[in-house]
């Protein structure tokens, strides 16, 4: 078998065998076909898809180019929960304590943030004390323990996709439906979970830009995820502005744990409920949908949810005095207020512009290698279809730097489009594909 004909073949548009797709992830994956041979598939790939037996097959060819993680040990039905990627989007902080609480065994790999998009295991950070690094012994006893574990990505989980993803980012190929679907369900899959919730986020700050797409990408995984013997259900959600108030890693973390305290913004509870809920169904936890949100309210109102937060937190070496005082989380130097230059009602707060402006801040990573500032990013105070009048604030700058606040003022009113006229009201959750 040889590359060139691979790609010759998929640049006529010809499908792929599953053999071919094999000989191309191992090769790549060894090192033994270069990355120009691989960029050239790639995006042949893009301009002429995949049918959905190539990304299945892609799929588990990139599972198998590593280990998987054997979650056997852990007591109960696992089930993990996936997000595409968004702005402001702590959900995993407060959803899974709040399911673990309910006894569905939590044990997690998150990733770090890049670009404009945050990771868990950053926000997490903000405690002090909190390690990401657990052994796999520790992880397993964590989760059974306590019933909620969470670690770093570790080394060996699908590296075809850490490879190619890295190769993607380079050469105008990530947002593709089957190769998006193909690597977050290989390194899903890698990871052992019996069952998988992904939030697929669908507007300005998301892969998918319509709702049309983001149900085909759903689409995708939940095939993928199901002929593999795993349940999927795929919950499409809205990204076209933040999630909750917040964007910055400590500032999130204070909203997540505001909603365990029975505080959360509107949308964020709405999320971490739908999601939650088909986890405790998906888990035998629940039998409907709606005795799951009943299930998971309860625990809000109750305080367990928070204590499972509590538990966690100390079990991974944090300080869980910062869950009781948020003000002892990483705080910035400055705040400062940025105000309406105008009145009508908001229309759009460009998701995607926010996450680069808090990134500006230092809240989030340029390149991998970048450090991150735990205090900073930015703090809403008025969402889309709100009427605001001229002066009002519309959100705060928290910054360590008094010299990139005006710069982020500018953007800020430039990215946050205000009408004259009420709006039409879009909704936070678009459809969900099982
Ligand atoms: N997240 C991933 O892990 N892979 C993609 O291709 C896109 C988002």
């Amino acid at each position: 078998m040889r590359m060139y004909d691979i790609i010759l073949k998929k640049r006529k548009g010809i499908e792929l065998t599953k053999e071919e797709i094999e000989f191309f992830v191992k090769g790549f994956t060894k090192g033994e076909i270069p990355d120009y041979q691989a960029s050239a598939l790639l995006m042949a790939i893009f301009f002429n898809k995949m049918n959905k037996r190539e990304t299945a097959d892609l799929t588990m060819a990139m599972v198998d180019s590593g280990d998987r993680i054997n979650l056997s040990s852990i007591n109960g039905i696992k089930v993990d929960k996936h997000s595409t990627g968004g702005v402001g989007d702590k959900t995993s902080i407060c959803l899974t304590p709040l399911v673990a609480s309910l006894g569905v065994p939590v044990a997690k790999m998150s990733g770090r943030g890049l670009g404009h998009t945050g990771g868990t295991i950053d926000k997490l950070e903000a405690f002090e004390g909190f390690s990401v690094e657990l052994s796999e012994e520790d992880f397993i006893n964590n989760a059974n323990n306590i019933g909620i574990a969470l670690t770093g990505q570790t080394g060996n989980i699908a590296p075809a996709d850490k490879k190619l993803y890295a190769l993607r980012d380079v050469t105008g190929t990530v947002d593709n439906m089957s190769l998006i679907a193909s690597s977050i369900m290989s390194k899903k899959i890698a990871s052992g979970a019996d069952a998988i919730v992904l939030d697929v986020k669908v507007g300005d700050g998301a892969f998918m830009k319509t709702p049309e797409d983001a149900k085909l990408l759903a689409k995708e995984m939940v095939d993928i995820g199901t002929s593999v013997g795993r349940k999927t259900i795929g919950v499409i959600s809205d990204m076209d502005q933040p999630l909750g108030y917040a964007i910055g890693n400590s500032l999130e973390v204070k909203e997540a744990i505001e909603l365990l305290k029975g505080n959360g913004p509107k949308d964020l509870l709405e999320l971490t409920l739908t999601l939650g809920s088909y986890m405790l169904v998906c888990s035998n936890t629940a039998k409907t949908f709606e005795e799951g949100k009943e299930l998971l309210m309860k625990n809000i109102e109750n305080g367990k949810g928070l204590e499972k937060l509590k538990d966690f937190v100390k079990a991974q070496g944090g300080d869980t005095s910062f869950i009781d005082d948020t003000n002892k989380l990483p705080k910035a130097k400055f705040i400062e207020e940025v105000r309406a230059k105008e009145s009508g009602y908001i229309k759009k707060i460009h998701a995607e512009a926010f996450g680069l402006i808090a990134m500006e801040l230092g809240a989030g990573r340029e390149t991998k290698e970048s450090n991150i500032d735990l205090a900073v990013g930015i703090v809403l105070n008025k969402k889309r279809d709100e009427k605001v009048q001229e002066g009002d604030v519309l959100a705060y700058i928290h910054s360590n730097d008094r010299n990139n606040i005006e710069r982020a003022r500018e953007k800020i009113l430039k990215n946050i489009e205000i009408v004259k006229e009420p709006i039409e009201k879009l909704p936070l959750i678009y459809d969900v594909v099982q």
